[in-house]
């Protein structure tokens, strides 16, 4: 990869010569907010001649640009100096400029956990039918000869679908079917990061066929069909289903190897909307979360939400508070937590006891072998650190021949990578000491597994009382009904929202967890024997599972909006686990709405969620009018010219499905609206729990509604009593009920002043 970087270094500078001699040019892109041209062409043309009026000619123009945005928002990418996007900036018909960066893809039980399987059989509810339903994918690309994406079953093609199947390296029409009825792909801001595909030296196709199996895996959890009896390696055997099975998949590749350049993504958005998909799934983002108009994701999002199409996001991999992203407001953020099954990989030490190991391990060990520490086994003039992490090149191979090498965590080296060192080294076996092991899946070049803190202890002492310690490491077992779950993945992006402190994110949680889907055959990087269906984690695979639950739920309501459906999804979820307490994290510590967000998605209550939270576009104006934006920045965001109203609606007042106050400074009201989704007569009253040191009171408290599409508003009404710690949050929530709906929304509240 460093060498792919020299090399694109080279070309770009090249190139930037050829250019008319400005050797600092970067790929820029330019946004112009929403179509003011009736046609591509006089849009393309208004493009050439606005940049024309930097570069110096016209035909410059024509030679900088990369991309244009044309066909559901306005801009276009290009390679410009910084003092020509600075120039470009400041015309009045452009919203931002800012640089293509690199974001990250964030890497058949699960659906049971959520019993999807039945829920056309528990709903009452009419049902347009979901084969009406398409899911946009924006991701790796697929591999469409997966049994997971057969269109059996599958009627024509709806007709509202306007996208193409682009054909390329071992992709051609017939890869296409009534399963996957769109494919593109993007590389061209890639490439210009990064240099040609060509000179990476690393296995991909110039098409929508996915070598990475990233896209593959969150195509089929979003909407693969039904396939009965796969397994991994005879592990997790069962049924593989997406959550909406007989929705359509529209792809749009603009990763390759795990990156994804902005200018990229925003031509897969301009398409995957173009293209009239019902919901987006975006498994890919940025840390920390850019500015939103300055962020490839939020810029297509929001005109997705404009034109009513649910963009589903994963919230990303940072472990840590304020690391989440895709937490524009238009944006439902997914945060990824574990299911009901586990995987073990136990180890059988000689002294009969069995010590819990993780991992996909499907290689059999016939008898015990001597166990030894890396540590203990380095090669020579290797300090003892280096070996004990097992890199290469640190083992001694006539001390671990034959044995089970007791590898620790670092930074360096990816978990099956080591598997391969120990086994070039001559050992038989691996163990690694990992913490949250629970959290990752790894999957092993010889029989390996991995421990969790209190079973190190455990080995360790064994280790050190024993002259010849041995131990077998077992075949892995699937164990249901674990308890309990969900938890949350210790991985997963937390809140607070880092541009927007008073929008709680993430959103919502979904099975993130060893997650079995479809997979690429040639993603052999970090698999042996790969075969079609892998086990892995990521919020990537939380994502999928709420995009194909929104995919049903807009088939049941094909009206709702984006924020309806939103608000569906949150205000049913639930904050309780198979054991009945509140979800915790992986440490047993309590979560809070900044891990999960409203909760646990829960299908079957989203379906029928008594009343709604909607916004529209004009909500959001008004929420980016009191966020910082200028009535410039934001005139030309929508067709209609913006301007902001003074006085301007505080953002805590978007009627948005969650309540978050930052900095509240003495008394404040918050206003909400409700629209009832229901039939008849009924009565809702408000449940509240107050966060510490924060009385809150909602007026009116009980809310009475004749018939559907009835709009109700409310205040809850906050005295703060306590000030809380910095920029520390405290949490309660509200619940509305008529006894049989409970409609939830979290609270978070930071309080300055009292
Ligand atoms: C965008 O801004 C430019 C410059 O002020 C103006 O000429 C154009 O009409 C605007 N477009 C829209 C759709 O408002
Ligand atoms: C892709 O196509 C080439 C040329 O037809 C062929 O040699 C190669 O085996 C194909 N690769 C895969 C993975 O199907
Ligand atoms: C499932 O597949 C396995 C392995 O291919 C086979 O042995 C088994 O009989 C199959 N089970 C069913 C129910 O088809
Ligand atoms: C040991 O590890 C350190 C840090 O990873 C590295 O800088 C050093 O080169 C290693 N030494 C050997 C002999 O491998």
């Amino acid at each position: 990869m460093i060498l792919a970087k020299v090399l694109g270094l080279l070309l770009f500078i090249g190139f930037a010569f050829a250019d008319g001699g400005t050797t600092n040019t970067k790929h820029y892109i330019v946004y112009m907010g929403d179509l003011s041209h009736h046609d591509s062409e006089s849009a393309i043309t208004a493009n050439h001649e606005l940049l024309a009026s930097v570069t110096g000619s016209y035909d410059r123009a024509q030679e900088a640009v990369i991309y244009h945005y044309s066909r559901s928002f306005r801009g276009f990418s290009a390679l410009l100096t910084p003092e020509q996007a600075q120039q470009l900036s400041e015309s009045d018909s452009v919203i931002s400029v800012f640089e293509s960066r690199m974001q990250q893809v964030h890497t058949t039980h699960s659906w049971k956990f959520l019993r999807i399987s039945s829920i056309h059989q528990y709903s009452q509810l009419p049902k347009q039918s979901e084969s009406d339903i398409i899911v946009g994918v924006v991701d790796t690309g697929i591999w469409p000869e997966s049994k997971s994406f057969s269109e059996k079953g599958l009627g024509p093609v709806p007709k509202k679908f306007k996208g193409k199947c682009v054909t390329g390296d071992n992709f051609t029409l017939a890869n296409c079917n009534r399963k996957i009825i769109g494919a593109r792909f993007y590389s061209k801001g890639f490439e210009e990061a990064e240099g040609p595909l060509e000179s990476l030296g690393r296995l991909y196709f110039r098409s929508a066929r996915d070598s990475d199996g990233h896209g593959t895996h969150t195509a089929s959890t979003a909407a693969g069909s039904v396939v009965t009896n796969v397994s991994l390696f005879g592990i997790a055997r069962g049924t593989a289903r997406g959550g909406a099975s007989s929705a359509r998949l529209a792809v749009y590749k603009a990763c390759w190897f795990g990156s994804c350049a902005d200018a990229d993504m925003l031509s897969a958005l301009d398409d995957a909307v173009g293209d009239g998909v019902d919901i987006i799934s975006m498994s890919i983002g940025s840390t920390p979360q850019p500015v939103y108009f300055e962020d490839a994701n939020s810029i297509g999002a929001f005109h997705a939400f404009q034109k009513g199409i649910l963009v589903s996001a994963s919230a990303g991999n940072s472990f840590d508070p304020y690391t989440a992203s895709n937490v524009a407001p238009w944006i439902l953020t997914v945060a990824a937590s574990s299911i009901d099954r586990e995987l073990n990989s136990n180890i059988y030490l000689g002294n009969s006891k069995v010590l819990k190991g993780f991992g996909i391990n499907p290689l059999k060990m016939e008898m015990s072998h001597e166990l030894i520490a890396g540590s203990a086994a380095a090669a020579p003039g290797v300090p003892k650190e280096n070996a004990s992490f097992c890199q290469e090149n640190t083992l001694n191979p006539s001390l671990v021949k034959g044995k089970i090498v007791v590898c620790t965590k670092d930074t360096v080296d990816h978990t099956s990578v080591k598997s391969f060192i120990v086994g070039e080294a001559g050992g038989v076996g691996m163990i690694e000491a990992y913490p949250n092991a629970r959290d990752f899946y790894h999957q092993f070049a010889i029989p390996a597994t991995l421990i969790e803190p209190q079973e190190e202890k455990e080995l360790q002492a064994y280790m050190a009382t024993e002259k010849h310690p041995v131990a077998k490491i077992l075949p892995t077992i699937t164990v249901l009904k674990a308890k309990p779950a969900p938890y949350m993945a210790v991985f997963s992006s937390k809140g607070p929202n880092y541009r927007s402190p008073e929008i709680i994110k993430p959103d919502i949680t979904a099975p993130g967890v060893r997650i079995f889907a479809a997979w690429s055959p040639v993603a052999t990087e970090d698999i042996p024997d790969s075969e079609n269906y892998n086990i892995i984690s990521g919020t990537s695979m939380a994502c999928p599972h709420v995009s194909g639950i929104a995919a049903i739920l807009k088939s049941y309501h094909p009206s709702w909006s984006p924020a309806a459906i939103m608000s569906a999804l949150m205000t049913t979820a639930t904050v309780t686990d198979n054991t009945g307490l509140p979800i915790v994290n992986s440490d047993g510590a309590k979560s809070t709405p900044f891990d999960y967000g409203s909760g646990h998605v829960n299908p079957f209550a989203a379906l029928d969620p008594g009343l709604i939270y909607d916004f529209d576009t004009s909500d959001v104006i008004k929420f980016l009018c009191s966020h910082g934006a200028s009535s410039r920045q934001l005139k030309n965001l929508t067709r209609k010219l913006v301007i902001c109203k003074n006085p301007l609606t505080p953002s805590y007042n978007l009627n948005y499905p969650s309540i978050g106050v930052f900095q509240m400074k003495g008394r404040l009201s918050v206003s909400r609206t409700v629209t009832y989704y229901g039939k008849g007569p009924t009565s809702y009253s408000a449940d509240v729990v107050n966060p510490e040191g924060v009385k809150v009171m909602v007026t009116p408290p009980t809310l009475k509604f004749t018939k559907a599409g009835e709009k109700k508003s409310f205040k809850v009404n906050f005295t703060p009593l306590k000030k809380t710690k910095g920029e520390s949050f405290v949490f309660g929530s509200l619940t509305w009920s008529n006894g049989i709906h409970k409609v939830r929304s979290p609270i978070g509240v930071n309080v300055l002043s009292l």
